[in-house]
């Protein structure tokens, strides 16, 4: 369901335009629809077309949808110069989509096609898509980069090789983008969340819905959803976040600074 238009006043990315790459589901599609009832125009770029093009005609003329392969360079061009062509502009790139791959047991488990695989998908495509969208943010001196992360961008263990090696690399190059790109007036920026129940994670995993509520992580009783990632990236792309650049945003309730193995509160009780 889409979400409630908001007065113009509420609204937080009036007159944006925004490409969100794997859009069709879970964090991305929440994320789209929330972008759009601030205002924006959202390009869902994503694989799969059918879900993609079922969510534009639920959000009406705010949103449209371009069949893209993140890891194809030719594709991701194609995103941001159909952007270019229908909006005159791209304010925000939301780089989202990932795969997570099989539950391997380790390393040794781990072949190189299928530590490739993921990182074609999730190191490769955010490195296309901070490219093309640099490509029209330069001369319009504008715009913020936001890379879906992980708090596995931080930790080990939290999954598999490919993935975890991935979602470090996103960080480095966020880094790197921030830095460059600095200069000519472009945030970029990561949003790493906890574990959330979306397709990818509930398929990964084996799991419903209801079993992720045992994933609450710092505070007591809350678990991670997409709306709290979703808002996150809505800060990230608006201008309230106009000083904010080159930072991983967490979005997972304390997890990535607790040691669970030592809490003093624990013996303070
Ligand atoms: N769900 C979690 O627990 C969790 C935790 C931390 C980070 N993340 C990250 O959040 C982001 C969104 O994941 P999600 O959980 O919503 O998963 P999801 O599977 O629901 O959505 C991911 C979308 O990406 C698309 N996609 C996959 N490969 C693609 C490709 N090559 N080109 C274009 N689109 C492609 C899929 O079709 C899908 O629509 C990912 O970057 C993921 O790593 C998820």
């Amino acid at each position: 369901m889409a979400l409630p238009i908001l007065s113009a006043a509420a609204r937080r990315l009036e007159g944006k335009v925004a490409i969100v790459t794997g859009g069709a589901s879970g964090i991305g599609e929440y994320t789209a629809k929330l972008f759009t009832s601030h205002g924006a125009k959202v390009v869902i770029a994503d694989i799969q077309d059918e879900l993609g093009q079922s969510l534009c005609k639920e959000l009406g003329p705010s949103a449209t949808f371009v069949h893209c392969d993140v890891s194809n360079e030719a594709h991701v061009k194609n995103v941001v110069d159909h952007t270019m062509a229908q909006y005159g502009k791209l304010d925000i790139m939301h780089n989202n989509a990932a795969i997570v791959g099989p539950l391997i047991p380790g390393i040794i488990d781990t072949t190189l096609s299928e530590f490739e695989k993921v990182i074609k998908v999730n190191l490769f495509g955010p490195f296309l898509g901070t490219k093309h969208a640099a490509r029209v943010m330069i001369p319009a001196k504008q715009g913020s980069i936001i890379t879906t992360a992980s708090t596995a961008s931080v930790i080990g263990g939290a999954s598999m090789y490919a993935y975890t090696s991935s979602k470090h690399g996103v960080v480095g190059l966020m880094k790197n983008a921030a830095v460059e790109l600095g200069n000519y007036g472009v945030r970029v920026n990561c949003v790493s969340p906890h574990i959330t129940s979306t397709p990818l994670a509930r398929s990964f995993l084996n799991m419903k819905d209801e079993e992720f509520s045992q994933f609450y992580s710092n505070i007591k009783g809350e678990r991670c959803k997409v709306e709290d990632v979703a808002n996150a990236a809505l800060f990230l792309a608006s201008d309230d976040s106009k000083y904010v650049s080159g930072h991983n945003l967490f979005v997972d309730g304390g997890f990535t600074i607790m040691n669970t193995g030592f809490c003093m509160y624990e013996y303070a009780k």
